[in-house]
């Protein structure tokens, strides 16, 4: 099961990201999870030691030269990357976690070599790997059009009460359809009430919810075991509708 993380920014994608993962990785699971927000801090939400110590593969200038250097004027389109998320990723509480760092924009016709080796990685992460996988995206929607997120089995669009974030998810959901990614879900966070529910489904359309999660700030603090039984729920959800 593969499955990447969408939404408007601060709606809580790296937090269901964080508990998804904890839930999977709590029931022996074999996970991963892919930190695409160049912006990255699953590590620390999922509460690692030493976050800030990752280097994002982006940033691995020697790993990058080796692998989609240029060589006699051609940078190489489909470099080897199938051992590197066994050995460049770091791995806590079960849960193996790549941090992939900044892509540069597509469509300025850029083959550096920085991209050719990321786009090679995440296609074999999402076509070539046998464990779940879970992708916290960064916020927004220009950038879902990169990349190979349209292999993924299913797309989670997060939404929080107010209009803005839904605005975005059918926005979202719109570019998700022309990438033909198979299930599109939504998840709301931080309800505070009925009248937050209520609004939410009158308003996401068509898109299928798969559940809502409270507002708490105590979930953020620490996804606790009591939480997680909420996040192996969606799990559930998740594998009964893909
Ligand atoms: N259910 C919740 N209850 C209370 N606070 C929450 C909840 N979910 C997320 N938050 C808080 O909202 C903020 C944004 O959450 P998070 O970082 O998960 O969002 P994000 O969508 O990944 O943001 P970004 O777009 O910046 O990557 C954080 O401070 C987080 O602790
Ligand atoms: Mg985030």
């Amino acid at each position: 099961m593969k499955i990447a993380v969408s939404g408007k920014g601060g709606v809580g994608k790296t937090t269901l990201c964080a508990g998804l993962l904890l839930a999977l990785a709590s029931e022996n699971k074999k996970v991963i999870g892919i930190d695409a927000d160049p912006d990255s801090n699953l590590a620390a939400t999922l509460e690692f030691s030493a976050p800030g110590k990752i280097t994002p593969v982006s940033e691995m200038k020697e790993l990058i030269e080796e692998r989609a250097g240029e060589k006699g004027g051609f940078f190489k389109l489909n470099p080897k990357v199938d051992d590197i998320p066994d050995k460049y990723c770091v791995e806590q509480k079960g849960i193996k976690l790549l941090v992939m760092g900044s892509i540069k924009k597509a469509g300025t016709g850029c083959y550096c070599p920085e991209n050719s080796l990321l786009k090679a990685l995440m296609t074999h992460l999402i076509i070539g790997r046998e464990e779940t996988l879970i992708m916290d995206m960064e916020a927004g929607v220009e950038h879902l059009g990169r990349g190979t997120s349209g292999s993924v089995d299913a797309l989670i669009i997060v939404v929080e009460p107010g209009l803005r974030s839904i605005e975005t998810a059918l926005r979202i959901k719109k570019l998700a359809g022309d990438l033909k990614i198979k299930k599109i879900f939504a998840v709301a966070n931080k309800i505070q009430s009925s009248a937050d529910k209520d609004s939410i489904e009158k308003n996401i359309g068509k898109i299928d919810i798969l559940g809502f999660i409270e507002y708490n700030k105590k979930l953020v603090d620490k996804i606790s075991n009591d939480k997680i039984g909420m996040f192996k729920t969606l799990i559930r959800n998740i594998e009964n509708k893909i």
